[in-house]
C-alpha cells in the first residue's frame, strides 16, 4: 500500500462528502502564503472533528495548537449559538494568521486565539471545556493531557493528534522526542482512572499517523 492510494481515497472521500467550502480553502491559502508548515488536518479529517464535536454537543471547546486556524473554523462551527472554542498558540505569526482566517469565517466572536506556549497558557484557563484537540508541540502530549483532565469534567473527550508518527509510537527503543511524547501520552492515558481511552492508526494525505481518543469518565 503506498501514499499515493492512501492520497486517492482521501481524495475520493473528501470530494464525495465534503462540500467544497471557499472559506477553509482560503484559510489555507494564507497559510500557506504566510509561510506556514502545511500541517494542519485534512479535510476529512477536519470534517470528523467537527461531528465528532456536534455528537457530543460540545459548547466549550479547546484546541493546544493552531497554525493558520483550519482545524479550529472546522471545531468552531460545530458550536451552538452560545458555543466557545478557545485555541492555543505559541507562534506570533501562526497566532496573527488564524484570527484572519478566524475572521473570514465569521467565527471571531466565538473563537479565542491566545497567544503563548501552552505550557503558560494553560494555567489561565477555567474549565470545564467539554471538547479537547491536542495538536501542538509532540513532546508535551503528556504534561496537555494532564491538563486537559484537570479542565475537564465527567463526559469530555480528549483527542490528541499525530501519537502514531508512521508506526514508531511501538517502538520503545525510539530516541525521536515526538515519539517517546506520544509514548508518553499512551501511557498516562493508561495510568489515568479518570478517563477510558484508545487509539487509531489512519492513513491518507498526512501519511500514516493517528489518533489518541480519551473519554473522561468520572469526575
Ligand atoms: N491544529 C492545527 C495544526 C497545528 S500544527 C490544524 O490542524 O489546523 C502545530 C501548532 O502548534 C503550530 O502552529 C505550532 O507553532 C504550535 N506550537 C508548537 N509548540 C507550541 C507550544 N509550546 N505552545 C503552543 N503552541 C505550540
Ligand atoms: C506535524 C505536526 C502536526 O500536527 C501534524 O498533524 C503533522 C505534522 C509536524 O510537526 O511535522
Ligand atoms: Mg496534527
Amino acid at each position: 500500500m503506498s501514499q499515493r492510494r492512501w492520497d486517492a481515497v482521501d481524495k475520493y472521500f473528501t470530494d464525495t462528502l465534503v462540500a467544497p467550502d471557499a472559506v477553509l480553502d482560503a484559510a489555507l491559502e494564507a497559510s500557506k502564503a504566510a509561510g506556514l508548515p502545511e500541517i494542519a488536518v485534512a479535510p476529512n479529517q477536519g470534517k470528523l472533528l467537527h461531528l465528532i464535536a456536534r455528537l457530543q454537543g460540545a459548547k466549550r471547546i479547546l484546541e493546544i495548537g493552531t497554525l493558520g486556524g483550519y482545524s479550529a473554523i472546522w471545531l468552531g462551527r460545530a458550536l451552538p449559538s452560545d458555543g466557545k472554542l478557545t485555541t492555543l498558540e505559541y507562534d506570533p505569526k501562526h497566532a496573527d494568521v488564524a484570527r484572519a482566517n478566524i475572521a473570514r469565517a465569521g467565527l471571531s466572536d466565538k473563537v479565542e486565539v491566545i497567544t503563548g506556549r501552552a505550557i503558560d497558557t494553560l494555567p489561565t484557563l477555567t474549565g470545564p471545556f467539554d471538547f479537547f484537540f491536542i495538536d501542538a508541540d509532540k513532546m508535551s502530549n503528556a504534561e496537555y493531557f494532564r491538563w486537559a483532565v484537570k479542565l475537564s469534567r465527567r463526559g469530555s473527550l480528549i483527542i490528541v493528534d499525530n501519537v502514531v508518527r508512521d508506526g514508531e509510537v511501538a517502538n520503545a527503543a525510539s530516541t525521536d522526542a515526538s515519539v517517546i511524547g506520544s509514548r508518553k501520552v499512551i501511557e498516562a492515558m493508561a495510568a489515568e482512572p479518570r478517563v477510558s481511552a484508545t487509539g487509531l492508526q489512519t492513513v491518507g494525505f498526512k501519511g500514516y499517523d493517528g489518533w489518541a481518543v480519551a473519554l473522561v469518565v468520572s469526575d
